[in-house]
């Protein structure tokens, strides 16, 4: 028999977990949300019939609770919940945040219960799903040990794969996060912006940048950085780079600052490819310092 859980903040990682940790057959012992549509709709999601608004008289009967308000909410919602005696003593309590550690359940170990996070590395844009967001995502897992094997049964069970980050490191591994999903985005908003400069209209710039951004990242996962980098900083070719700049800083002269830093940033993984010399290095950083 699998552990009861419940289910404290029913948005959409709430509401998808409701689902998913019954379909994998865990009993619910109950969720709650700030509004009762929002609990009743996980409560249908989950299969039980016990919801309220009482955060802490749905999470006293679970061995383990997810918290998974916003971010900004779960500390405090742990510790009205610890300040009414709602952890039952040995449960694990658990919050599915990237950018906070498990220490802000902190109020729910002083009743007796193990503390962790589990991260799902996946988009959650609505409480309705078709398929299993979970299936073959990473989870990130970290806090007391007996919390962080739960978390890994859980992942597990929801068809994900699991991998233990150092509790001080959630921040910057939350940046990484960060930077290969947001900052990708604003990545490929410059390069579309690039070729709409260029004279593409903005329905065809995804079309014929996809290949090379689809090739990129097989090469990255094939033979890793810094080998997949190719290109004019990873040949030198101050030429290329001389007319990029001219060209931007007369086209799209909002875009130089970040293209240079990209610029400069490039430069080192060049270097560490050992297709750059020391002076051919020297050389590409001037112009981007200068230009
Ligand atoms: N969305 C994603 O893509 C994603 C991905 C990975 C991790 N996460 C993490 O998952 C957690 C939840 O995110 P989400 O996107 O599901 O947020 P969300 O859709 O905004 O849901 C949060 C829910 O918390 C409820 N809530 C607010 N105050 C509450 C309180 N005092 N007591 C009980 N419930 C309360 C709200 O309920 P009502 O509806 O009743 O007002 C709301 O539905 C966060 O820690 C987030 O960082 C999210």
């Amino acid at each position: 028999m699998k552990p009861e859980y419940a289910v404290i903040g029913c948005g959409k990682v709430g509401t998808v977990l409701a689902k998913l940790m019954s379909q994998a057959g865990y009993p619910c012992a109950g969720v709650a949300s700030k509004s009762m549509a929002s609990a009743r709709q996980a409560a249908l999601a989950g299969g039980t019939t016990r919801f309220g608004t009482d955060n802490h008289d749905i999470a006293v009967r679970a061995d383990i609770v997810l918290i998974t308000t916003p971010d900004s909410l779960i500390e405090t919602v742990c510790r009205d919940i610890a300040a009414k005696k709602g952890f039952k003593k040995g449960s694990t309590i658990l919050h599915c945040s990237g950018s906070q550690a498990s220490t802000i359940l902190s109020a729910a170990r002083d009743c007796g219960a193990v503390i962790g996070s589990m991260h799902p590395l996946q988009s959650f844009a609505s409480k309705d799903i078709s398929g299993n967001p979970f299936n073959d995502i990473i989870v990130s897992v970290e806090g007391d040990p007996e919390a962080v094997s739960t978390a890994r049964h859980i992942a597990v069970d929801l068809g994900a794969r699991c991998t233990e980050i150092k509790t001080d490191a959630k921040t910057l591994y939350h940046a990484s996060a960060v930077t290969a999903c947001n900052y990708l985005t604003a990545l490929m908003d410059m390069a579309f912006k690039l070729i709409g400069y260029a004279g593409v209209s903005s329905e065809d710039a995804f079309d014929i940048l996809k290949p090379l951004i689809e090739g990129t990242l097989k090469n990255i996962e094939n033979v890793g950085i810094p080998q997949a980098l190719t290109g004019p900083i990873e040949r030198g070719d101050s030429a290329t780079i001389r007319r990029h700049l001219t060209e931007i800083r007369s086209q799209a002269p909002e875009l130089l600052p970040l293209y240079t830093q990209l610029g400069i940033h490039t430069i080192g993984i060049a270097r560490a490819k050992g297709s750059l010399s020391g002076a051919g290095a020297k050389k590409l950083e001037k112009l981007f310092e200068t230009l």
